[in-house]
């Protein structure tokens, strides 16, 4: 069993029930931005779908930078040994544009909603309302400003798509070509491969 902090052969707790928790709200929320855009206006189903949706994207905001904190004040685990130099920046490249993604998505939808001419609040799973960002006055083209942020994160959201990919590929081949306990290491229960001297 992980303990809390990460070890020298595997990730604790803590990072595990970040990584779970935020993919699984990523993912959410990119099957819900979808949906709720194609959804009519006139339909209060979509307004209400619109406030989960900026809602989830907030404490995701709030979990990444948590998650970050937490990484620097505690290292992770080494990648496996044997590893080529093309693997080691894929995996590296990968995980650096998936933090940058985690900040810059939820950014990019809060400037969108605050520069809008609509000017519609966000209040927060319905309790606390969240301000605008400090954007509204220095833009004079708001319905620009509004569409341009749109573009930026749908094209951002596409980038954790591509991203995804591109990771899901890398775990399964550790874990199935390469059979190390890369994958195993990011679960809670016991590692059992030799190759990143996991279990022991
Ligand atoms: C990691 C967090 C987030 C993800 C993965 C995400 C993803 C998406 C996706 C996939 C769409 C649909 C894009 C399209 O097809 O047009 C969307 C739309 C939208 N998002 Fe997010 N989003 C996130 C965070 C946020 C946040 C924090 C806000 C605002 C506070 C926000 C506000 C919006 C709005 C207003 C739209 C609708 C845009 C339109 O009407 O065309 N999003 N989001
Ligand atoms: C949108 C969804 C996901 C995001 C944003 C994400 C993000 C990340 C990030 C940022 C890391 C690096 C952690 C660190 O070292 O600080 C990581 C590691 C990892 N992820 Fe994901 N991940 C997602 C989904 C998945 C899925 C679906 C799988 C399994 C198929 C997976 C398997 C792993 C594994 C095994 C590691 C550990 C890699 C290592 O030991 O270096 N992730 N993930």
């Amino acid at each position: 069993m992980a303990g809390w902090r990460n070890s020298a052969s595997r990730y604790g707790m803590v990072a595990i029930g970040f990584h779970w928790l935020i993919a699984a709200a990523i993912l959410g929320m990119l099957v819900l931005g979808t949906i709720m855009v194609e959804i009519s206006p006139a339909s209060p189903l979509k307004f209400a779908l619109y406030q989960w949706h900026k809602s989830i994207g907030i404490s995701i905001l709030v979990l990444s930078l948590l998650r970050l904190a937490w990484r620097f004040a505690n290292p992770v685990p080494p990648l496996p040994a044997g590893m080529q130099w093309w693997e080691i920046a894929a995996a590296r490249g990968t995980h650096v544009g998936f933090y940058a993604l985690m900040i810059l998505l939820p950014v990019s939808g809060w400037a969108m909603v605050s520069v809008s001419p609509w000017n519609i609040p966000t209040i927060l799973y319905g309790i606390v309302e969240l301000p605008h960002l400090p954007l509204r006055g220095m833009i004079e083209d708001h319905k620009g400003a509004e569409s341009a942020l749109k573009e930026v994160h749908e094209w951002l959201g596409w980038g954790v798509v591509a991203l995804l990919v591109l990771h899901v590929a890398g775990a399964l081949k550790h874990h199935f070509v390469m059979r190390d306990d890369t994958l195993l290491r990011m679960l809670p229960g016991r590692t059992r491969r030799a190759a990143t001297g996991g279990g022991r």
